[in-house]
């Protein structure tokens, strides 16, 4: 299967008139609640402060797709950032297979944030936080349609907005901090392209809004090691590549070899890997998907039938 398959997309599951969640369900203090109706404390350190971190997994077909390396994630952020979920994994595992059951939605994207919560009034100090744990799945995201990953889709290597520095803030714990990203995003468009690349500003490859990197350079397949999200796609790719013993490097990327790259793509979990045709509004390659990235496209959604990766849903 690959993800042109996308004849299960979102909007098909979302179209129940009876079920109040089949928009998308939340779970916010301890109640499922429809989507649209979901409200946060305006006073919740996440956010008036970002202090939080939060994961996002993908359901497909019915099963959420490695799961447990998302809740491992989740657990190593909460503890960089000193933050204790109030929920248990156990919990935690209930609630998402419960928003997904009460959903209906066998695509999805369901996120779990932990923050620090709502401080007592006047209270500075994080470590007097009390934590927060809100969740929810809605249609799964595609942050490149599968129709236009058919084709490719055009980036731009960011100029004027770089990554923020991961002793700033740490890009391996998943974070709300966009507004490098969000200002990416608007250098992209103002330049004729659809999705920026940051850089770390010094020369070499960071990473998108909501995506890692990679490139084949010389025949190695390249993705940046450090200033960067560990995602869970771009682990799976990794190992996806080593397994068909593909010279693969996980290193520096430098901007020069990105510009020499033969293909390249994005990873993530909202959309999978997403092949990158025009870079800087010139093609990469000869202009359409390689076949390394969409040989690698369609096993990564093959192995959302492999049993090992995946834990289904009970929709009963
Ligand atoms: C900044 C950033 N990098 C990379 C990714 C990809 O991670 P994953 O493959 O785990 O979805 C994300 C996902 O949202 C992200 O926000």
């Amino acid at each position: 299967m690959t993800a042109s398959r996308s004849t299960s997309t979102p909007t098909r599951s979302t179209a129940s008139a009876e079920n109040p969640f089949a928009a998308g369900c939340a779970w916010i203090e301890g109640e499922y609640v429809p989507i649209r109706e979901a409200r946060i404390p305006i006073l919740d350190a996440g956010f008036v402060r970002s202090d939080l971190t939060y994961d996002v997994v993908g359901v497909w077909e019915g099963s959420f797709f490695r799961l447990p390396d998302h809740m491992a994630r989740l657990e190593a952020g909460l503890r960089r950032i000193r933050l204790r979920s109030p929920v248990s994994r156990n919990q935690i595992h209930e609630i998402l297979f419960e928003l997904v059951r009460r959903s209906g939605l066998r695509e999805a994207y369901v996120e779990t944030v932990v923050t620090r919560g709502v401080p007592a009034p006047g209270e500075r100090d994080p470590r007097q936080g009390d934590p927060r744990f809100y969740a929810y799945a809605i249609p799964y995201v595609w942050i490149v349609r599968p129709e236009q990953q058919e084709v490719g889709t055009q980036a731009v290597v960011a100029r004027e907005t770089v990554r923020i520095p991961p002793d700033a803030v740490d890009p391996r714990v998943k974070n709300f901090h966009w507004g490098d990203l969000v200002r990416g995003l608007f250098e992209a468009y103002d330049r004729g392209g659809w999705l920026p690349i940051l850089t770390d500003g010094r020369g070499l490859i960071a990473e998108g809004p909501g995506f890692n990197v990679f490139a084949l350079v010389d025949g190695r397949l390249m993705t940046p090691r450090a200033g960067v999200l560990e995602g869970i796609t771009r682990k799976t790719v990794i190992e996806l590549a080593r397994e068909a013993g593909l010279s693969m490097s996980v290193g520096d990327l430098p901007v020069a070899s990105l510009y020499r790259a033969t293909e390249v793509f994005f990873t993530s979990t909202a959309g999978g890997v997403m092949p990158v045709t025009m870079l800087d509004g010139k093609p990469v390659g000869d202009g359409r998907p390689g076949p390394v990235t969409m040989n690698l496209r369609s096993r990564y959604w093959d192995l959302h039938r492999d049993p090992r990766y995946n834990l289904p849903v009970d929709y009963s």
